[in-house]
């Protein structure tokens, strides 16, 4: 099955009781027995249900694994994938990453007494200077969040086979339209399925998605000892998003280059941050291993002028200012004082994440309108 059959029917099943098309919302928290152990797959919906397995089977069928788990959201599943740990693990990281998925490892898991090293991985030999005996896992984001910087999934996967880790990559920002980490050899992708898989910012979620039945069995004992998964009704909504997953990507792809360049050309602008531009540090690798360019953008404003910045977003009008990114509707945002403002000033800065930042969700609207509000924004 190609990918735009599957984001429709990948894992899914005519539901077995009435042949419904589209999976029924099976709002229960419970299942009928008739003797002790004696049910149809389900006992207890923090462990299973029906509207959710058929959401992870096209989680699993999407990112070409075998098992999909789905969770209350992105960072539930980051947290899942840490429980794998064990106090004394260290992990290396992209230092580039969501602002809450460093505090997630900062703030709650280094007081669990795993430690994580953060580093640049625009160059994947830098990873084998930080591995030490007790290195269990390698975090990748990519493209990264805010700053677009692109990491060679294929070159660390070689790393960490060789060392014999652990590797998961975040791919929200790509989406398996563009991008499929499990063929590039990591061994767990994870998703904010709020984002472009859910795709019309009205739920939060979070996938994760594996090929080997151990990582499995794994995964599934921690989501459900620790309980954070998602209703059924928010699994319906995310299954009926990923459905139009594949049109939507193109006319994000196609609205975020045309918004790109637009910002390149604008004398205003200092520079953008996008991975379709042959200038980009590491186009070479997105070329290779994406299949498009995504709708995210980053860019500042000339004279890296604070004021600036925000007067831009203020001035957006069909933008709209707010957190988050992937939906249909296009948004802007502030890293540094938003997304990313649970990273340290110093921290945030060494990547890139200045104060005169924008970051771009470009959504599916009609572009001409798209750049006429960016144009009266800028001025
Ligand atoms: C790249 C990335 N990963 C993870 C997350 C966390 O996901 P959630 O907000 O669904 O918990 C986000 C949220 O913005 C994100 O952008």
């Amino acid at each position: 099955m190609k990918f735009n059959t599957k984001t429709i029917h990948g894992g899914q099943q005519h539901d077995p009781a009435y042949g419904a098309v589209m999976p029924p919302i099976y709002q229960t928290s419970t299942y009928a027995q008739t003797t002790p152990g004696g049910h149809k797959g389900f006992e207890y919906s923090r462990t299973h249900n029906p509207t959710r397995k058929a959401l992870e089977d096209s989680f699993a069928s999407i990112e070409n694994g075998k098992y999909g788990l789905a969770f209350g959201s992105g960072l539930a599943a980051i947290d899942a994938v840490i429980k794998l740990l064990k106090p004394g693990d260290e992990v290396i990281s992209t230092n580039d990453l969501y602002g809450g998925t460093y505090r997630l490892f900062t703030k709650i898991f280094e007081g669990f007494g795993i430690k994580f090293h953060f580093i640049g991985m625009e160059n994947a030999d830098k990873v084998a200077d930080y591995i030490t005996d007790n290195t269990k896992l390698i975090w990748v984001e990519t493209p990264t969040n805010p700053m677009m910087n692109i990491v060679d999934i294929k070159a660390i996967a070689t790393v960490s086979k060789e060392h014999n880790l652990l590797l998961a990559v975040d791919n929200t920002f790509a989406t398996p339209y563009l991008q499929r980490p499990l063929d590039l050899g990591a061994d767990i992708v994870m998703h904010s399925a709020t984002k472009y898989l859910g795709g019309h910012s009205d739920v939060v979620m979070g996938a994760l998605v594996v090929k080997d039945e151990t990582l499995a069995e794994q995964l599934y004992f921690i989501q459900n000892a620790s309980g954070a998964v998602c209703g059924p009704q928010d699994s319906f909504l995310v299954l009926r998003g990923i459905k139009t997953l594949h049109i939507r990507m193109q006319r994000h792809c196609e609205n975020g280059e045309a918004i790109a360049k637009y910002l390149k050309n604008h004398p205003k602008i200092e520079k953008v941050y996008w991975p379709g531009f042959e200038d980009h540090p590491n186009h070479h690798v997105a070329v290779e291993q994406m299949d498009s360019f995504g709708g995210m953008i980053s860019f500042v404003t000339k004279g890296s002028d604070y004021d600036k910045a925000i007067q831009i977003i203020e001035n957006l009008k069909i933008f709209t200012l707010a957190e988050s990114l992937g939906g249909v509707e296009s948004l802007a945002g502030h890293p540094a004082s938003m997304t990313h403002a649970s990273i340290p000033k110093e921290e945030r800065e060494k990547t890139g994440v200045v104060d005169s930042l924008i970051r771009l969700s470009v959504g599916i609207e009609d572009i001409d309108d798209l750049i006429a509000d960016l144009e009266q924004a800028i001025g």
